[in-house]
């Protein structure tokens, strides 16, 4: 047997487990809890202790052990460390999935380390959590692997700011058990005497929940959903009914660092622990209470964002007609439905709609259902698209027009009645979908790049009109493999271009910490930029006290087409603004290339 090397790197999940108040009750017991900490037993008002996010990664850990190959007869968990991104609801899903990082090794006779970090997800979209466990396996060394790299923890050289004393009871692991890790050594007084103990020893998780109370009680009481991060590493066995000291020091502002230790022998039984108390963090994007509509969402890009967006807390019309790629076709409603299922699956709240966005009473229903559905409309992503590409001469008006009607009118369609509503609310944010194609021009495309760039001149005009309602109006211009490029792009570049990878900046610009409006973004692969119609400085001509021929023209064409020093206007005005300070501004009025081109 060796560690599957195969194994780095590969995703694990998603792993679901449900779980109710009294699984976080249990497990509270599992771990010492009782009269004295209530709120983690009682159903009313019930706070869960942050290290019950073991209970997720139980399962993540043995497929981490079958994925790993490694030889389970000689493991024991390392190191813990858990980072706390939301508080644990009391009741739902929990949603893991990640991927084994590190195979490290510690010699032949000494054994090796496997590395696996997972994040937990709670069905109402939120990051709960995110963990890394370090396995310990005994008879793996010696594969040639690098070294594992030293964590430190000082102790600072004093006595221990707080000493929380407890005692677990002789049948502590029977209860704590019944949480998930129901490993033989905890149990069967058999199977711990052939591996080397008296009797069935402490499960480590155990005595880690123990300290977790004992860190909650001495740096902030009562309130569980202040734990940030809490680190360890699992130092020596323990029986049950052992006394126990859970050692703390405080090392700064929210800091601590801690160890729990054998109360009658002064062995160190978990060491290096690490607390981290703070409140949420308040830099994640998030839209609960938001209501999302992301138009043709049943595949491709448009479905990445409107599970993204309800992930995040939006309530999200999962609008797709489900016609064919080039628009034709009845129509189904099984891609939206899809995409709504899995919203749903994962906790999230969304509906479908089926309209087409070419119509003007498909516009409305699409903003009528969210209306309907969740009282509100917040968010409109003008997404759906369609193709139907030919060199120019052949492009007939019918394939010019079924694409205009589709990108250009289904975006003012939507937009329009939502427009209302937000400037009503006053606030909206609203996504326009370009293309590379319409930015730069693409051959076989007229239809299209026609239709891509009409929805950046809407943009520029609807930033204006939303501004004093705090409505922000952006462009994303993305690349990514769905059913419109699978036959565009090379199969090889397709694997690489996870619509996944544009959301983020879609996320963003539907945020309400966009910090934008009116700004084009390119996204695919991972790479992103911004667009922008920028315009050179220029130069009169003819001194504008005369009408310059043509020759005066020319002649100054190349001070006329440079960028150099060019600006990006935010509206017309300011365009102009700058014409008229040409001619007023002696400087700008006499440059060199003036001179040249009036031939004065
Ligand atoms: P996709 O074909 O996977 O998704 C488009 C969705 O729009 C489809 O599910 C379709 O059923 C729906 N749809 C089409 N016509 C509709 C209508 N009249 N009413 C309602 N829904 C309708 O394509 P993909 O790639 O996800 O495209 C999304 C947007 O991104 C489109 O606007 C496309 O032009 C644009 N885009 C995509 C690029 C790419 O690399 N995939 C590049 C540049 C722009």
């Amino acid at each position: 047997m060796a560690l599957n090397m195969d194994a780095i790197g590969r995703k694990i999940g998603p792993l679901t487990k449900a779980y109710t108040w009294k699984d976080c009750s249990l497990y509270a017991l599992g771990v010492g809890a009782g009269f004295s900490d209530l709120d983690y037993c009682y159903e009313k008002n019930l706070k869960v202790i942050p290290s019950f996010s073991i209970a997720a990664v139980f399962g993540f850990l043995s497929h981490v052990g079958a994925a790993s190959n490694v030889n389970l007869a000689g493991i024991l968990h390392g190191e813990q460390e858990l980072i706390f991104h939301n508080p644990i609801p009391p009741e739902g899903e929990l949603i893991t999935e990640g991927a084994i990082t590190h195979y490290y090794d510690k010699g032949k006779d000494k054994g090796a380390l496997v590395v696996a970090t997972c994040e937990t997800r709670h069905s109402n979209g939120q990051k709960l959590f995110t963990a890394t466990a370090t396995i310990f396996s005994r008879l793996d060394g010696g594969f040639g692997g690098p070294e594992a790299p030293r964590r430190r923890v000082e102790f600072p050289d004093r006595a221990p700011d707080f000493t929380v004393a407890d005692t677990p009871s002789e049948n502590q692991p029977l209860l704590y058990r019944l949480s998930g890790d129901i490993f033989q050594l905890h149990v069967d007084p058999e199977f711990a005497r052939m591996a080397g103990f008296d009797k069935p020893i402490m499960h480590g998780l155990c005595t880690h929940g123990f300290a977790c109370r004992a860190l909650i009680a001495s740096l902030c009481p009562g309130q569980p959903e202040l734990v940030r991060r809490f680190d360890c590493r699992f130092s020596k066995p323990l029986y049950p009914g052992v006394p126990i000291e859970t050692r703390i020091w405080k090392t700064g502002d929210g800091k601590a660092v801690w160890r729990t230790v054998n109360a009658e022998t002064g062995d160190v039984v978990i060491d290096r622990g690490v607390c981290e108390i703070g409140p949420v963090p308040k830099d994640e994007i998030r839209f609960d209470g938001r209501v999302a509509v992301v138009t043709g969402a049943g595949a491709g890009l448009g479905r990445t964002y409107a599970l993204e967006l309800a992930r995040r807390g939006a309530a999200v019309v999962v609008n797709d007609l489900g016609g064919a790629r080039d628009g034709t076709g009845a129509g189904s409603s099984s891609p939206a439905d899809q995409v709504v299922a899995e919203i749903r699956a994962a906790g999230g709240q969304a509906v479908a709609n089926y309209d087409n966005v070419a119509t003007v009473e498909g516009g409305a229903n699409i903003v009528q259902t969210a209306l309907d559905a969740f009282g509100r409309i917040d968010i409109v992503i003008n997404n759906a698209g369609i193709l139907r590409d030919k060199s120019f001469v052949k492009m007939t008006p019918e394939n010019w027009n079924a694409v205009l009607a589709v990108h250009l009118n289904g975006a003012y369609h939507v937009t329009r009645p939502a427009f209302e509503v937000m400037k009503q609310q006053g606030y909206g944010r609203i996504v326009m979908t370009t293309s590379a194609a319409g930015l730069y021009g693409n051959f076989g495309q007229a239809n299209y790049s026609a239709a891509k760039m009409a929805l950046v001149g809407l943009m520029n005009t609807l930033k204006l009109e939303g501004q004093k309602y705090d409505i922000k109006v952006n462009t994303i211009a993305p690349v990514a493999a769905s059913r419109l490029t699978e036959d565009i792009l090379p199969p090889d570049l397709l694997d690489k271009l996870s619509p996944e990878y544009v959301a983020p900046m879609v996320m963003i610009l539907c945020s309400e910490r966009c910090p934008v409006t009116g700004c084009i973004y390119n996204a695919g692969m991972g790479f992103y930029n911004r667009a922008a119609v920028v315009t050179g400085p220029g130069t009169v001509v003819g001194g504008g006290d005369k009408i310059p021929t043509v020759d005066d023209v020319a002649a100054a064409l190349t001070k006329i087409s440079s960028l150099e020093g060019g600006k990006e206007y935010f509206q017309l005005n300011d365009q102009f603004g700058d014409v008229l300070a040409a001619f007023s501004a002696p400087a700008a009025k006499v440059g060199p290339g003036a001179k040249t081109a009036t031939g004065k």
